[in-house]
């Protein structure tokens, strides 16, 4: 097995809460650092909640908060599908929320990829800010970093506007300059999680392994059923989820080399992750695009892994 580090940076959120769950049982996995970045909701409470999450898990990870705005454009939550609160509303009773350190989330990347000695990768399931700070500021970053898989973007589709997913149309700036720091990236966009999706009865079927975690998974998935059901979705997307597995075994996923950009002017493509997969026109290659998963064995990888919480 192989074990690497890793910085996870987020934006907690639902279905980051159900990352961090499956991180926590993921051996391959060296968590070095949750940073967390404004995205579904403000800065603070991604703070909070990543603590809260951590709670749950039962698991001790240090946790530094980054960018409460975006680089360049005006900010955007996504409360209307994880609450205001961002937990969908699920308290976490007894849970300390420790003061804000002083190290900030870039610092902490840079800081942490120094040390790795070339080995970091980073998770990225929010929007970049805190990435694309990192870069600007440490301009031999790129070349520390082994690989960076974001939850974000598709080759196709969008889900904040009809050309841009969240997490890339909340920072559109900072995402391209993520793509085109010189580190491969793997989008696991919208073209892949729309497919790596739970079922209420699948949901249900995890809930019934009784834990405590099982039964948060369960609380903070609610809405997000309520919201995906009347949408027409076949069930609940685990968008942030398919990036950690992605990153652990790629076995589960296809994915093809690419050329991507962000648009980051057009005024009703803002945010779009332009791909040369379709397309005669090739850009240089800097990514890969994750486009299929093995959805029966991705849920029952979920489940697996949420059944290690006894
Ligand atoms: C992404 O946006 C957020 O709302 C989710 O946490 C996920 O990272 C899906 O578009
Ligand atoms: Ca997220």
């Amino acid at each position: 097995m192989k074990r690497f580090p890793v910085i996870l940076d987020c934006d907690p959120g639902v279905d980051d809460a159900v990352a961090i769950l499956l991180a926590k049982q993921l051996p391959e996995l060296d968590v070095r650092a949750i940073t967390t970045v404004a995205g579904n909701v403000e800065v603070e409470k991604t703070y909070a909640n990543a603590h809260r999450i951590l709670h749950v898990a039962k698991w001790e990870v240090p946790v530094y908060m980054g960018a409460a705005r975006p680089l360049i454009g005006t900010q955007v939550t996504a409360t209307g599908i994880h609450g205001a609160d961002g937990l969908g509303g699920v308290e976490v009773p007894g849970a300390a929320i420790p003061p804000v350190p002083e190290e900030r989330a870039w610092d902490v990347i840079y800081r942490e990829a120094v040390a790795a000695g070339g080995a970091l990768e980073l998770i990225a399931v929010g929007p970049l800010t805190n990435l694309a700070i990192a870069f600007a500021k440490y301009r031999e970053l790129p070349k520390l970093i082994r690989r960076i898989v974001i939850m974000g973007g598709a080759a196709t589709l969008g889900n904040t506007t009809p050309a841009a997913e969240f997490n890339i149309y909340a920072d559109p700036e900072a995402a391209e300059m993520v793509f085109q720091s010189g580190v491969p990236v793997h989008m696991v966009g919208l073209d892949v999680t729309l497919k790596s999706y739970l079922t209420a009865s699948e949901i249900d079927a995890i809930a019934a392994l009784g834990s405590e975690q099982a039964k948060f998974f369960h609380g903070i998935l609610q809405n997000v059923l309520a919201f995906s059901t009347k949408l027409g979705l076949p069930g609940v997307s685990m968008h942030d989820p398919a990036a950690v597995l992605y990153a652990v075994d790629a076995s589960l996923f296809q994915a093809e080399e690419a050329g991507v950009h962000v648009e980051c002017k057009g005024s009703i493509t803002r945010g779009k992750t332009v791909t040369d997969l379709y397309s005669d026109a090739q850009f240089e290659k800097n990514a890969y695009v994750v486009t299929e998963v093995d959805r029966p064995a991705f849920v029952e990888r979920v489940k697996t892994l949420l059944a290690r919480y006894a």
